[in-house]
């Protein structure tokens, strides 16, 4: 179905009626031939929004899959990246692709995005392409993970794509898909997550202040404008305030 090294009609009907974790197990080995692994336009221009905001110490890309983000996270982190993914199938293929000869050490790491498995130990998380696996009720515990895992001034970065006008055959083709999931997991169990349209940038924006972040929106200019002038693809990047100096409240 996408391409001679892609999965197969059946193999992908077989992966849909998992649940999400044993899903992508079965795909990993050919998930970096589907159009689902980001692209890599996106994380060039993502890492190059970035890197005037470094330095950066210790990256995190959450939901690595086969490590896409967090290969580009190893050209703007000097000390270590991180992948963390709840696939431990997903995580062996990026073990064997993502293998950097020189530059900060790399981790992977199994472990779920609503849990996660680390300290306040990261300047950076970056997550692409994951954030449709979550229901708009789990932002809010998703987003305090993030808070909770990065340092003081730490930053949170991913980019978001403006959604197709109802004009565009894309809008109907998303559409099309988050009605046929959710028929699905009205009939069969384990669920699998993943809806396209669920996840708006205003509810975003609105979670990741009440999470404590402080928000930042970039145009990614290498992706255009849509017609009314609006960016085609932007990167939200949500910074973890430092705390206030001891006695500014009285000064
Ligand atoms: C569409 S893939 C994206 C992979 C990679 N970030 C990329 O852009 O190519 C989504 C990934 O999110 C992971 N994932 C989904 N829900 C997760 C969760 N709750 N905790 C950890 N990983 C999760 C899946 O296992 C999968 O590897």
């Amino acid at each position: 179905m996408f391409g001679p090294e892609g999965p197969g009609l059946r193999e992908l009907a077989v992966q849909a009626l998992s649940s999400v974790e044993h899903g992508y197990d079965l795909l990993a080995p050919k998930f970096d031939h589907t159009p689902f692994r980001t692209p890599d336009e996106v994380l060039r221009s993502t890492a190059r929004a970035l890197a005037p905001l470094g330095p950066f110490e210790d990256g995190l890309d959450l939901c690595c899959g086969t490590g896409a983000g967090a290969a580009a996270l190893t050209g703007l982190c000097r000390r270590s990246v991180t992948g963390v993914d709840f696939s431990a199938g997903m995580l062996d293929t990026a073990r064997h692709r993502v293998r950097p000869a020189d530059g900060p050490e790399v981790a992977w790491v199994r472990g779920d995005a609503r849990a996660l498995p680390f300290t306040a130990a990261f300047d950076l998380v970056v997550s692409f392409g994951a954030f449709g696996h979550f229901l708009p009720r789990e932002l809010p515990g998703l987003f305090a993970q993030v808070h909770s895992v990065l340092r003081p001034g730490g930053r949170f970065a991913f980019p978001v794509l403006a959604p197709p006008p109802p004009s565009r055959a894309g809008f109907w083709m998303l559409l099309g898909f988050d009605a046929v999931m959710r028929v699905r997991n009205a009939l069969w169990r384990p669920p699998f997550v993943m809806y396209y349209r669920a996840f708006r940038l205003g509810d975003v924006l609105r979670e990741l202040h009440r999470a404590g972040f402080g928000v930042d929106l970039q145009a990614l200019p290498e992706f255009g404008r849509r017609g009314d002038g609006s960016p085609r693809a932007r990167l939200v990047v949500a910074r973890r305030p430092q705390p206030a100096a001891a006695g500014s409240m009285n000064s």
